[in-house]
């Protein structure tokens, strides 16, 4: 295989959104949120762009691997929350933090830093690179309505991102994508043609128990075969880093494997559902907390809209 994570870095807004906060504009409670989500608080972007966030965990990222603009040789963006349809949301970053590499975006939902990964493993496998930054960043506050009790509650917006170089830390990494629209969506702002009523407004649309359904079969399936195919079994996995879409997802995922409950890492409860920047975040918190060890194999695994999934091993290889 192709890379190591030489570095993590993550930003958050500074608003944070209680469940009791919440409770005062839609018609939930803090008992009801926490009972199936897990969820307490999330970040919301009042302030920031999704640009200064991304470029903020970006620099803390190159900062601690003592990598400058100029050395990095392509930014990856994974966002379903751009500031803009175009340019990109690596274009933008980019031109935040000074670099000249090329730049693009992916788009795979929750699991698109998953799916970012993949495509750095490429350009490592073909040696079109040493030193790649890849970020995950959303806003998804502003693709919430506001009023829609069934799914405004479950999101938060953050940024996370890595750099990777060369090494023998990917151990096994697998994408995934069933077309299946209508489960979750987001549609897209329409123009003013002529002539014509305006297009839906662009809020995420979700069938919460169909996603419930495909996330708890995802997540075990995704696991279980990214150890696999990395020679692994369960019992050597030190860290699992699930999608922190519902504690609910994650408490099913640790019934069902023979990994105990205690390395699973969580932080849903503090940040709630960041989509493709759940797991970045979740690396550079453990990361700085001291629970990852240089050798320790983590297991990576994330599902959202497509139907997408993704999952991954990959061995920490920071001192
Ligand atoms: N506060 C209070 N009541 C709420 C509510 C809220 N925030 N959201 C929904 N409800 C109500 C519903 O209106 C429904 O009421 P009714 O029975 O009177 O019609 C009731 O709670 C039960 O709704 P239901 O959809 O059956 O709840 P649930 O147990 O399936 O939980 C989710 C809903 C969304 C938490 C759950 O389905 C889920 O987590 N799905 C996966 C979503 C996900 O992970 N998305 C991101 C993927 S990346």
């Amino acid at each position: 295989m192709s890379f190591s994570i030489l570095s993590t870095g993550r930003a958050l807004p500074k608003t944070v959104l209680t469940n009791e906060e919440l409770c005062s504009f839609v018609d939930t409670t803090d008992e009801w949120i926490r009972s199936r989500t897990g969820i307490g608080q999330r970040h919301i972007c009042m302030e920031e762009s999704l640009t200064d966030l991304a470029a903020e965990a970006a620099r803390r990222a190159m900062a601690s691997a003592g990598v400058g603009a100029g050395d990095l040789d392509l930014i990856l963006c994974a966002t379903i929350s751009s500031d803009y349809i175009t340019p990109s949301h690596a274009g933008t970053v980019q031109e935040a933090i000074g670099a000249s590499c090329p730049a693009f975006d992916v788009s795979a939902a929750c699991p698109g830093f998953l799916f970012a990964l993949d495509v750095a493993d490429g350009y490592f496998a073909r040696g079109r690179a040493k030193r790649i930054l890849v970020i995950a960043a959303e806003a998804m506050s502003r693709l919430m309505d506001w009023r829609d009790r069934s799914t405004c509650v479950l999101f938060g917006d953050g940024a996370g991102a890595v750099v990777l170089g060369p090494g023998e830390g990917l151990r096994s990494l697998s994408i995934r994508t069933q077309g299946r629209t209508n489960v979750l969506y987001v549609p897209a702002a329409r123009g003013n043609l002529p002539g014509r009523a305006q297009g839906p407004e662009s809020y995420a649309v979700m069938d919460g128990q169909e996603v419930f359904k495909f996330a708890v079969t995802a997540m075990c399936r995704g696991l279980r075969g990214s150890i696999r195919d990395a020679g692994l079994s369960e019992a050597d996995i030190d860290w699992v880093l699930p999608h922190q879409a519902n504690m609910r997802i994650i408490e099913f995922a640790m019934s069902k494997m023979k990994i105990p409950p205690e390395r699973f890492l969580i932080n849903i409860e503090r940040l709630a559902n960041t989509s493709a920047a759940c797991i970045p975040i979740l690396l550079d918190e453990s990361r700085e907390q001291g629970k990852l060890k240089k050798g320790d194999l983590l297991a990576m695994c994330a599902f959202g809209a497509g139907l997408t999934s993704a999952s991954a091993v990959i061995r920490w290889e920071i001192d």
